[in-house]
């Protein structure tokens, strides 16, 4: 039996746990409390087992390098199912498996999977402790390495007992990486289980099961399993939206501000839009960050919507961010962070594609190998990531913690398409938007394991984290709108056209600053605009464009250009969706759908706003 801690007053979860220690049979079970000296001490554990490499101190201090299994880097989409009763309800987007099925099989792989190992307890909070729009989860972990992740990345330790009491409400998160130690066995420095891989949500118990990876949103749970998949059924039962999203606040210089929520897939710039620093021309300008990756939203008595950020840290892609695309990044990585796949320098500093301008001249690669420049591999992982507190990044919105959430103002939707889709354009109404989000294309990227650069359909960034029918999802959304009194306007943009020779037309990072200018100008009634099929657009002189260095006129009117040939193609890939959602896929989208199609018509050929 397990000695609990006097604290812990919560029967369910002291049965739960008891259970899930019979079955994985860990060597120990630990207690954790979410302390600085609890933190230190596994994290040397950590570099004692070789799991961690501890940073040089007067470079990184207190920062450590992780190198995974190149087996296990990334999520497994094709290893993550939606374990609802019905198969109807996890819908046409999802992996679906009977709960009675993949508990028999899990409950086989559970057993004895901790043997050798400590089963760390973790209880965590999503959202501020205590905030009405917060919920609890405790996760049972075999691995030293997601213990201290989380405590990064949620308000993990003790006085999440106190919140839960005797009969509060969590989600119970069972993670093992798979990989049993028989007495005397030596253990690797990434354990993981290279046969079976399974992250499974089981929406009616509100529960997660995840079995063989160590990696990212396959392992720290509170992330995408518990704070997408789970919580977006959470908030379709009971009026609310959990979204992959980053929160920003943009104040102008008479100190207005103005919330926005971003939605892009993965590895598509959702960090570098929420730490944005504005461009010289913008003096006054200032962008505050509330989150990178997750938003909660629920309306508020006075009819506005209200944002949390449910997450405590970043957990954010590490190549191709530097000091010129993503400074605030950089200057929160100065120390307390956990790297992982990222390359060795010399002097026990960490390195990544494009961090600096010149490549070091000899490293160690993510895969512990001598690497020079030139050598013909990356250095580090594509989808290398960094585990960063919040409260260190310089841009953190002084209200990132408030309960109550910031009131949102506009939503923008964005995916990564070489072609067709616009710089920006404002949906012509809430519907419009919808329709606008629910079509979304993107290339896929490192993120998830699998091909990359493919167009897929990627409805409101939220294909791989919606965990219900995406159709319901559709009509949720559509039905929010009389759920509030002020409803956010909706945008679409696109940072990543290309012109004939693959250069990309807009220069995107920082500059981005003159689209938000604009959008912010939409939304408090300050900015003009011109129709176009798709919705409204910034005419020239509508969009700030001065000192943009070597960009034309001529270039602002290819980046807004509508090609109606493929356009008509887009409508027909958005059909493809269509036609698998079915049944449930609201009238409104098809209707919206129609007059799509009209619009583009009247404009033959192409759409433009100068001729
Ligand atoms: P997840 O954490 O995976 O959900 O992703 P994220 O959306 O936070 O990704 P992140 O911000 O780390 O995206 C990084 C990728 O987007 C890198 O490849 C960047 O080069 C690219 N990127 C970000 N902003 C821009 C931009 O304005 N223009 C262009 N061209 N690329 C950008
Ligand atoms: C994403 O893939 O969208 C991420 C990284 O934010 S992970 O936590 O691994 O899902
Ligand atoms: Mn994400």
């Amino acid at each position: 039996m397990i000695k609990f801690p006097e604290y812990i007053t919560n029967s369910r979860v002291k049965t739960w746990i008891q259970e899930m220690a019979d079955l994985c049979k860990p060597d120990t079970v630990y207690f954790c409390d979410g302390t600085q000296a609890e933190y230190d001490h596994i994290c040397q554990t950590l570099v004692e087992s070789g799991t961690f490499i501890r940073l040089n101190e007067d470079k990184r201090p207190n920062s450590f390098l992780c190198r995974s299994d190149p087996a296990d880097v990334a999520r497994v989409e094709d290893c993550t199912f939606i374990s609802s009763i019905k198969e109807s309800d996890a819908g046409p987007t999802n992996n679906w498996i009977a709960p009675d099925e993949i508990k028999k099989t899990l409950t086989g792989l559970y057993d004895g999977c901790m043997c050798g190992r400590t089963m760390y307890v973790l209880p965590f909070s999503m959202g501020p402790l205590g905030s009405e729009i917060a919920h609890i989860g405790i996760e049972l972990t075999d691995s030293g390495y997601v213990a201290v992740n989380m405590r990064i990345m949620t308000r993990m330790g003790k006085a999440v007992w106190d919140v839960l009491g005797t009969d509060g409400e969590f989600v119970p998160c069972l993670h093992s990486v798979g990989a049993p130690l028989e007495p005397g066995q030596e253990d690797v420095p990434w354990p993981c289980n290279a046969d079976n891989k399974y992250i499974v949500h089981f929406p009616e118990e509100s529960m997660i099961w995840s079995y063989g990876s160590g990696y990212g949103g396959n392992a720290l749970l509170g992330k995408k399993c518990f704070a997408l998949r789970i919580a977006s059924t959470m908030a379709h039962r009971e009026g609310w939206l959990a979204e992959h999203m980053l929160i920003l606040g943009l104040e102008s210089p008479e100190g207005e501000k103005t919330y926005l929520g971003a939605a892009f897939p993965s590895a598509c710039g959702k960090t570098n839009l929420a730490m944005l620093i504005p461009p010289k021309k913008f003096s006054g300008w200032k962008v505050t960050t509330i989150g990178d990756d997750i938003a909660w939203l629920k309306p508020g008595k006075d009819g506005k919507l209200y944002a949390i950020n449910p997450e405590n840290g970043f957990f954010g892609v590490a190549p191709g961010t530097s000091y010129k695309t993503n400074p605030n990044a950089m200057d929160g990585l100065k120390e307390n962070c956990i790297f992982t796949n990222v390359a060795l320098t010399e002097d026990g500093d960490v390195w990544w594609e494009d961090m600096t301008d010149e490549e070091p001249e000899r490293l160690i690669d993510w895969q512990g190998n001598e690497w020079t420049p030139g050598c013909g591999l990356t250095a580090a992982h594509p989808n290398a990531r960094f585990t960063a507190p919040a409260s260190q990044c310089p841009s953190i919105d002084p209200d990132w913690e408030d309960p109550a959430g910031v009131p949102i103002k506009a939503f923008i939707f964005g995916g990564r398409r070489n072609t067709t889709v616009p710089l920006v354009y404002q949906a012509f109404n809430w519907t419009f938007g919808v329709y606008l989000a629910a079509t979304m294309g993107s290339e896929t990227t490192a993120a998830a394991a699998g091909a990359v650069g493919k167009i897929r359909r990627d409805p409101f960034a939220m294909l791989p984290f919606c965990g219900y029918h995406i159709g319901d999802y559709f009509n949720h959304w559509l039905d929010f709108a009389s759920k509030i009194t002020e409803q956010p306007a909706i945008f679409g943009v696109n940072w990543f056209r290309r012109d004939a020779d693959g250069n990309f037309l807009w220069p995107g990072f920082g500059e981005n600053m003159r689209v938000l200018h604009w959008i912010a100008g939409r939304v408090n009634g300050c900015a003009s605009a011109v129709e176009s099929p798709l919705g409204w657009m910034p005419g020239p002189d509508d969009i700030v464009l001065q000192n943009l260095d070597g960009f034309k006129a001529a270039d602002y009117i290819a980046l807004q250009m509508i090609d109606t040939e493929l356009w008509k193609q887009e409508l027909m890939l958005h059909d493809e969706l269509f036609e698998k959602i079915g049944d449930k896929l609201p009238s409104e989208v098809k209707n919206i759908r129609a007059l799509l199609e009209a619009g583009l018509k009247r404009s033959p050929g192409k759409w433009q706003m100068v001729k």
